[in-house]
């Protein structure tokens, strides 16, 4: 099937079902015929997917040392995978992309917003999604959705960092809702699964 080739990120705080939601798109996009390729960050490449073990499983980077490391994953997976992907015509979905930057090491680590927007638009090539596709969570499920032998780095952090976070992304939501065309779609995460797969498939269609 030929269309439009869009560029579809997933994101939202630990444990709210990106990854489940991101691949049922996938299959749903295959299904229906449209080139399409699945992604994540850190990952996608193979240093992004060496970056993203040290990340997730190596306690101890500073702040800025972590967002580093994230942005270097992100040149990569950009360079090398989603733009020759969209030059294809082939659609993109990618599991987090720049708006978790802003949420985690802005919000969450206290790093300067202003600097972490210049340092995603070069990590990105200036790249933005078409659409961001938000699985809101209240912090205290990442609790209950996971448990400690499941927890990374991340996972394990106070229940205040989760908070600032989801605060970093609604805050992101908002900026964008007070312009014309939001690039958002914000859905409740904890939402049945299947219901959430349907209210996606049907606002990323008209996209293609
Ligand atoms: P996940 O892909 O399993 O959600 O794990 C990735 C972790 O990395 C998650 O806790 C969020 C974090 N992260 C950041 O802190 N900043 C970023 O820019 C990205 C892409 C992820």
């Amino acid at each position: 099937m030929t269309g439009a080739v869009a560029f579809i990120v997933f994101e939202g705080g630990d444990g709210a079902g990106k990854s489940t939601q991101a691949r049922a798109l996938f299959r749903q996009m295959q299904r229906s015929g449209y080139p399409v390729i699945l992604t994540r960050e850190p990952g996608g490449t193979p240093l992004g997917e060496s970056l993203r073990r040290l990340l997730k499983n190596r306690p101890g980077a500073t702040p800025m040392g972590e967002l580093f490391l994230f942005l270097a994953a992100r040149a990569q997976l950009v360079q090398q995978v989603i733009q020759p992907a969209l030059q294809k015509q082939t659609s993109v979905i990618c599991d987090r992309f720049t708006a978790s930057t802003v949420a985690y090491q802005g919000y969450g680590r206290g790093l300067d917003l202003l600097a972490i927007d210049q340092l995603n638009l070069l990590a990105s090539s200036g790249l933005s999604p078409d659409l961001n596709i938000l699985l809101d969570l209240p912090p205290q499920s990442i609790f209950d959705r996971k448990t400690g032998a499941q927890r990374d780095t991340f996972d394990a952090a106070p229940q205040d960092f989760h908070q600032r976070v989801r605060e970093g992304y609604l805050a992101q939501v908002s900026q964008e809702s007070s312009q014309d065309s939001s690039h958002w779609l914000v859905l409740d995460a904890t939402r049945p699964r299947r219901a959430l797969a349907l209210e996606i498939w049907q606002k990323v269609r008209p996209l293609l």
